[in-house]
């Protein structure tokens, strides 16, 4: 006897087999001399309709109400083709078990209900229709992820979480620390946040690390490294923001990756971008259509059309400045003015893919370098730097990368001109000193992949548990 898994397909060549069923009722209909029991192992959105008559073993428990929503049972019984329309097969069921009750209060009942109350229900709402379908996709992009680079010839790197260096230079790092500052004496937890303010009056050498020390906004620069070892690499982890924007596209917490190429320029990094993100899609049109038609009836109508077409069709580029000239001449009053060198905000980037360009993602190249990281190339203009973000509908920025200044006095004087602290660069600039190459690389926001190949509309619906500002539960 063995597990049926794998969708409703999968059963039509199961039939007449002896099966059994492992899972969680979702829900219970007792018709005068039948009980159809809904249950769902995880394995694929469609639940095992079990059908279960008065002489079958394990009918006590019925009988005495025990099974109710939530609950965990073992059902053995016959695959049979459904009379009813909704599946092709259920189980005619021979005995079942109840493995572990569930209480009258289980939260998640038949009813809909909304994503906003499911978030204070982290650790429940796996078991819902659309968290268990976001979590299968969310696993076959990660699958898909090392897929397309492992094939490419990319090595898998592991950056460190735990760090001194800013990647992005912006100070929207989480401290880590076990010391706690005389001041907060009274704090009772050995890591304490010290506000980057209070830093200087900090004994640094009674801390762990002897110096301040952080969780990584990227591991670029680590990454980097092994680029100038190995020739191309890529890393996949957990990355942290200490920035406050309570929006549906920012967590604290969230997966990055990053390939970084040697002996490579932003034209090849732009196309890498793009064969990589034609790539997973393709791959979860192909590998997850049951939760993709899910996502196209019950997210986002057209979903499938959207990401058949990415898979399609060649991305628009164009350079910062005709982007800017694009978006002065539109027939559209922004809340933020747009002018050259303004970074742009989410409301341009959606004017840019969803009206512009009609729906298909967009890659702006050649910032202005008073808006980028101290890493990034600088143009024969002097005034731009080669960087690149790939922009998509609904999401905005999915994509930021860029060729890295791989110039040594160029690097030197670019921290100089931005205040950076050189010293602490050292490692970083021998990459420059040692056998330089051209390189580049970029960085994709794991979550906001999530959300324009599912179509859920807030980040924290992206992720298992997600972490935000004022939220850290579950
Ligand atoms: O554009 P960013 O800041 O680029 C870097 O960190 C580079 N070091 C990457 C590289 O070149 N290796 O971040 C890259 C991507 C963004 O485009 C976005 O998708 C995502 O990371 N991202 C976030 N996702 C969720 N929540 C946040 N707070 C995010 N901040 C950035
Ligand atoms: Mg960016």
């Amino acid at each position: 006897i063995v597990d049926i898994k794998g969708g409703p397909d999968e059963g039509l060549n199961r039939l007449d087999e002896t099966l059994v069923v492992r899972g969680w009722v979702r829900t219970l209909r007792a018709q005068s001399s039948i009980t159809f029991i809904e249950v769902n192992d995880g394995s694929c959105l469609s639940n095992m309709q079990c059908v279960m008559s008065s002489d079958a073993e394990g009918y006590d428990q019925i009988e005495s109400g025990l099974i109710l929503t939530g609950a965990s049972v073992w059902i053995q019984g016959v695959l049979v083709k459904s009379q009813g329309s909704k599946q092709k097969v259920e189980l005619k069921v021979e005995k079942l078990v109840l493995v572990g009750t569930s209480d009258p209060s289980f939260p998640i009942q038949k009813k809909r209900v909304s994503r906003e109350f499911l978030r204070t229900k982290a650790h429940l709402r796996p078991r819902t229709n659309t968290f268990g379908a976001v979590a299968r996709v969310r696993n076959a992009l990660a699958y898909a992820t090392h897929k397309f680079f492992q094939e490419n010839g990319f090595v898998w790197v592991s950056s460190p979480i735990i760090t001194a260096s800013d990647c992005e230079g912006a100070g929207e790092q989480f401290c880590v620390t076990t010391l706690i500052p005389s001041s907060r004496e009274t704090t009772d937890s050995p890591v304490a946040a010290i506000p980057r303010t209070e830093y200087g009056s900090v004994d640094w050498s009674q801390d762990f690390f002897g110096k301040p020390a952080f969780l990584t906004v990227s591991g670029q620069l680590n990454g980097e490294t092994y680029a100038t070892a190995l020739s191309d690499v890529y890393t996949f982890g957990p990355t942290f923001r200490a920035e406050n924007s309570n929006t549906s596209r920012h967590l604290a917490e969230f997966w990055m990756i990053e390939p970084e190429l040697a002996f490579a320029d932003l034209n090849d990094d732009m196309a890498c971008a793009t064969a990589y993100l034609q790539y997973v899609v393709q791959y979860i049109l192909e590998n997850c259509k049951e939760d993709m038609d899910f996502f196209n009836t019950w997210i986002e109508k057209g979903i499938l059309s959207r990401l058949s077409d990415v898979v399609a069709k060649s991305f628009v580029q164009l350079t910062y400045t005709d982007a800017v000239d694009l978006l002065l001449k539109a027939n559209k009053k922004f809340e933020f003015p747009v002018k050259w060198g303004c970074d742009l905000q989410s409301e341009h980037e959606r004017y840019i893919t969803e009206q512009a360009f009609g729906g298909c993602p967009v890659i702006i190249r050649d910032y202005p370098k008073e808006i980028k990281a101290f890493y990034m190339r600088e143009n024969d203009d002097e005034k731009t730097v080669a960087a690149m973000d790939m922009l998509v509908p609904r999401v905005g920025e999915l994509i930021g990368g860029s060729q890295r200044e791989e110039r040594l006095e160029y690097l030197e004087k670019r921290l100089d001109d931005l205040k950076l602290n050189k010293e602490s660069y050292w490692w970083y600039l021998d990459l420059r000193r040692y056998g330089s190459v051209p390189h580049a690389g970029f960085g994709l926001g794991f979550e906001r992949l999530v959300q324009f190949a599912t179509g859920i509309d807030n980040i924290r619906d992206a992720i298992p548990f997600p972490r935000a500002p004022g939220s850290a539960e579950f």
